[in-house]
């Protein structure tokens, strides 16, 4: 189970909330019992169920030929059905399908719809119908078997809403609709059963029928009798209604990934019997949480409260409180719980899982806290400001997951010895000293090992090349010294590696070729030396390599546009390299970034540039990806969202030639700069074609000609620089480049006439546009949140996961490396930025079109 929560997703959080609508059933003990098969009986049933019985196969499909047994005159013997030893009358159904369970495919399925004959087993008092695939609506009369106490029809295909005659289904003791196409509310089949004082419900589960949704009827609090109640994975929101407490019965709720925006109300507190409580996952509950909350939960063990606004949910319990429960899981992931760290927890002496995410804790964890915590094997204390030293010759004997990113913790880096661990998430902190050198004995079954962004010091440990296992290794942004260690050969499960921003010196070592898993290799802003080495045309699977900021030499090899197909991302900017861009990075089709700038390259632009980028993005996605790029003038640091990022920059090179016309063809392209080098011609006619053009840089060459007018069509530029070239004639005007109004754009070009520069065209004396009242755009100012623009989109669409997930999906702005950012969005921008992507902003391109 430790590592699904590892692999599915790029965040522990999203893992957590995946972890509960997927594995939470079966973790919640909920899951189906495995039911057995009919008993066969030799009595025999009655014709008009015989029939009954008949017409229900009719109507289904049975590919497997499971109901074969179905002739002959006693259906007392047919398989799946159960007769009444003394009245021989048909009493249960039973078509569950196991081998559903074990393979997903449905080979084995019945099909089609369920047929309303089923009204004349009217003594049927079970029917599982489960993992089948069966489809339409639920007959409504299945409401009129009175004496049926066992109702289960999950992981099938049914649709429509739960039928207003269910609510006579007063014997109804397990009732399993889980994971169909349900739809509507349920307020009248819970109002139903309420009404009958005598209702027998133990078992509720309808789970994951994301149609079904509103309120929570007030009536569930007559349920006396239920003790399931899982509701997780559907679309109710609003509160849960205070006869919760009436609910004597109650031992699991679930309300895990639904839409619950309302408050939880005291009563909560009776569920003397309640075991489990699951509420995140999604939802975003308000108000306080106090004592009262908890009053009477001596049974609880279980408590689940990721919620999707950040700190819509406080908990405000008294310092010296002590829980009438002992927990063994516990996540409180974004509630407000600081700035104390909750001393209540010192109580919980069974706690195996405990995740406190971004509960605004900013504090010194209490003496004895790693000591109590020993038999933890689960630990999040993800986004806090929490202080102090974390012990590092602790034994944290079965601990596999271990997350303090994004807090204030300093003093060693705290390795310890222990064959259990397999996720050490440290990024962020204050920790230094260097890392020890036997870590790779000391942590033998390491998978994933992210100590980037601390002050950290020393040599990268050549033990860490034992570690069989690992598969992230992300160092990035330390002051780690010396060279890469030698040996790589048997580290094949890794896939994501991060070194960059460090003090890294000398060549990379020929034994990185047997890196066959390698998919991110970051080593950029080091002092890495030599030749490309070709051994890395071995890594096939590579999609982003960053050798940025080094000092690397020699051509740019064409075995990177022949071996590595699947390079989404190239950085070689700023080392040493020469001769011309060979035209085999061409093919390289879902290249999107490229980034060649500040290199010592000449020749021509390949014309076939534009063809990249024809596969579109990479699906790569992982939660440490991370990666700074130039553009309006300084580096803008992007996380999670690069796919986004479409970005061509050659500056700073010695490129000769003209531009290709096909740049054009580059459609997606967010970022061009040709800047700094040699080229002579005109700009393409056809630059209003890159219609997501958000920084055009081609000054400082030798272009000459007009400005075309298509640049006006750009809707979305907001950082342009045409300065020093041999342009000329009247500078187009109109539509975005109206907000361009810094004249230090077009400079250096004496031929150039027009706003915004003062020398005026010949025959433009009357010019009757009024000058633009200069506010100075052109280099734009702001954070670069330009309406519309590519920040604001990534802003927006992190914003939006931080919303929804709680995932550090974020853009980080910077003006240099190791300067302050800012991470996180509120909620309100949260949702005003999604509303504005979904709707504001195709409104405004259409009229923006409209008006051209
Ligand atoms: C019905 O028969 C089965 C098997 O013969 C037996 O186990 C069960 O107790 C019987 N039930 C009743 C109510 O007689
Ligand atoms: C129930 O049985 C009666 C008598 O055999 C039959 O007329 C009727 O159509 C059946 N009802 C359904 C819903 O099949
Ligand atoms: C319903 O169940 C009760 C008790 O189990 C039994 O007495 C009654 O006959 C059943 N009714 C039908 C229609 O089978
Ligand atoms: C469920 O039924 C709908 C039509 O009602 C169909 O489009 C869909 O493919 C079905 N899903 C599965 C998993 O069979
Ligand atoms: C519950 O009460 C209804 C009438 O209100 C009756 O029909 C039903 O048989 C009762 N069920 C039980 C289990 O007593
Ligand atoms: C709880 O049940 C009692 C009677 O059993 C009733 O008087 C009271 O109104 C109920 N409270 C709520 C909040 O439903
Ligand atoms: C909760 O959500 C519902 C449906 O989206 C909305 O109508 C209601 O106003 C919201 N309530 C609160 C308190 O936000
Ligand atoms: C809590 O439980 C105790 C004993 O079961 C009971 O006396 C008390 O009234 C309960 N308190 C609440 C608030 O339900
Ligand atoms: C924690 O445990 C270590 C060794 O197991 C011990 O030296 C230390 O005193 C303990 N600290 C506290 C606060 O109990
Ligand atoms: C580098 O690490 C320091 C120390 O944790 C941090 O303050 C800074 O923001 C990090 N810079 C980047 C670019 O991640
Ligand atoms: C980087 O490493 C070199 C030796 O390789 C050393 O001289 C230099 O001081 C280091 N720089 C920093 C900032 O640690
Ligand atoms: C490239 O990516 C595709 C799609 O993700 C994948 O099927 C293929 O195996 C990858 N190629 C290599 C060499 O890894």
């Amino acid at each position: 189970m430790g590592r699904t929560h590892i692999y599915i997703s790029n965040s522990h959080l999203l893992c957590q909330v995946l972890f509960l609508c997927v594995l939470g059933p079966a973790f919640l003990g909920v899951i189906k019992p495995t039911s057995c098969t009919s008993n066969l009986l030799t009595f025999r049933c009655s014709q008009m169920e015989k029939n009954a019985l008949l017409n229900f196969k009719e109507s289904l499909t049975d590919p497997s030929n499971r109901l074969s047994s179905w002739v002959g005159e006693d259906c007392c013997k047919w398989i799946g059905v159960g007769c009444d030893n003394t009245t021989s009358h048909v009493v249960k159904l039973d078509l569950y399908n196991p081998l559903r369970r074990e393979t997903y495919n449905c080979k084995s399925c019945l099909g089609g719809k369920i047929s309303p004959s089923l009204l004349n087993l009217t003594h049927l008092s079970y029917l599982d119908l489960s993992l089948n695939n069966f489809e339409g609506q639920l007959p409504a009369s299945l409401g009129h078997l009175t004496n049926l106490s066992t109702l289960v029809l999950s992981v099938n295909n049914i649709t429509g809403e739960i039928p207003s005659s269910f609510a006579n289904l007063c014997n109804l003791q397990t009732f399993r609709l889980m994971a169909n196409g349900i739809s509507g509310e349920i307020t009248q089949f819970v109002d139903g059963l309420s009404q009958c004082s005598n209702n027998s419900l133990e078992l509720l589960d309808l789970s994951g029928n994301k149609l079904l949704g509103g309120n929570l009827p007030y009536s569930l609090g007559a349920l006396k009798n239920l003790k399931n109640l899982d509701l997780s994975s559907c679309s109710f929101w609003g509160s849960i209604p205070d006869s919760i407490g009436n609910m004597s019965s109650l031992q699991l709720l679930a309300l895990t990934a639904n839409k619950m925006n309302g408050s939880i109300p005291n009563s909560m507190g009776k569920l003397s019997t309640l075991e489990k409580l699951a509420l995140g996952g999604g939802n975003s509950w308000e108000g306080v949480l106090t004592e009262a909350h908890f009053q009477n939960l001596t049974q609880l063990t279980f408590i689940e409260l990721g919620i999707s606004t950040r700190w819509s949910l406080v908990l405000n319990v008294k310092h010296e409180w002590v829980p009438p429960f002992s927990l063994t899981y516990i996540v409180f992931n974004r509630m407000k719980i600081g700035p104390k760290f909750p001393a209540w927890l010192q109580t919980q002496n069974e706690l195996k899982y405990l995740s406190l995410v971004d509960v605004g804790i900013s504090d010194t964890l209490p003496q004895g806290f790693w000591n109590s915590s020993s038999s933890l094997s689960y630990l999040s204390l993800y986004q806090n400001q929490i202080r102090g030293q974390v012990p590092y010759y602790q034994s944290y004997s079965i601990t596999y997951y271990l997350d303090l990113r994004f807090n204030n913790f300093e003093g060693q880096v705290p390795l310890f010895h222990s064959k259990f661990m397999k996720v050490l998430y440290l990024e962020e902190n204050m920790f230094s000293g260097a890392v020890p050198e036997n870590i790779g004995e000391l942590l033998p079954n390491l998978l994933h090992l992210v100590l980037s962004s601390n002050f950290i010091t020393g040599r990268i440990p050549p033990s860490i090349g034992i570690l069989k296992s690992l598969e992230i290794l992300a160092l990035r942004n330390n002051s780690l010294s010396g060279e890469l260690p030698p040996h790589w050969d048997d580290m094949q499960s890794l896939y994501f590696l991060d070194i960059s921003d460090n003090n890294i010196s000398g060549k990379l070592p020929s034994s990185m070729q047997f890196l066959s898993s390698l998919q991110w290799l970051s080593l950029g802003q080091n002092h890495l030396e030599g030749e490309l080495p070709s051994f890395l045309r071995e890594c096939t699977k590579l999609i982003s390599l960053d050798l940025g900021g080094n000092k690397f030499f020699g051509n740019i090899p064409v075995w990177i546009g022949e071996s590595l197909s699947n390079l989404s991302r190239l950085s070689l900017r700023s080392n040493l390299f020469d001769e011309v861009i060979p035209q085999q990075l061409c093919l390289l089709s879902s290249l999107h970034i490229l980034d060649l700038a500040h290199n010592d390259l000449s020749g021509g632009i390949p014309q076939c540039l534009g063809n990249l980028s024809k596969n579109g993005e990479s699906k790569f996605a992982n939660f440490l990806e991370q990666i700074a790029i130039f553009y309006k003038g300084r580096d803008y640091l992007f996380r999670n969202t690069i796919y986004l990022v479409h970005s061509l920059d050659l500056s700073g090179n010695n490129l000769s030639g003209e531009i290709p016309d096909s740049i054009t063809d580059l459609l997606k392209l967010n970022i061009l700069n040709l800047s700094m080098n040699h080229l002579i011609g005109k700009i393409p006619k056809n630059i209003g074609n890159l219609k997501s053009l958000e920084s055009f840089d081609l000054s400082k060459n030798q272009l000459f000609g007009p400005i075309p007018e298509s640049l006006s069509s750009l809707t979305f530029l907001s950082h342009l620089n045409l300065s020093f070239n041999n342009l000329s004639g009247k500078i187009p005007f109109g539509n975005q480049l109206q907000t361009l109004t810094d004249p230090s754009i077009y400079q250096g070009n004496p031929l150039l006439c027009g706003l915004p520069l003062s020398k005026k065209c010949l025959g433009d004396e009357t010019d009757p546009r009024t000058t633009p009242n200069g506010s100075g755009n052109g280099e734009d100012n702001n954070d670069g949140m330009e309406f519309g623009s590519l920040s604001f989109y990534i802003s927006m669409v992190a914003g939006y996961i931080v919303g929804f997930w709680g995932v550090c999906g974020t853009l980080i702005v910077k003006t240099s490396w190791r300067q302050a950012y800012f991470r996180g969005f509120d909620n309100l921008k949260d949702r005003i930025a999604v509303f504005i992507m979904v709707k504001v902003v195709p409104l405004i391109r259409k009229i923006k079109f409209e008006r051209n």
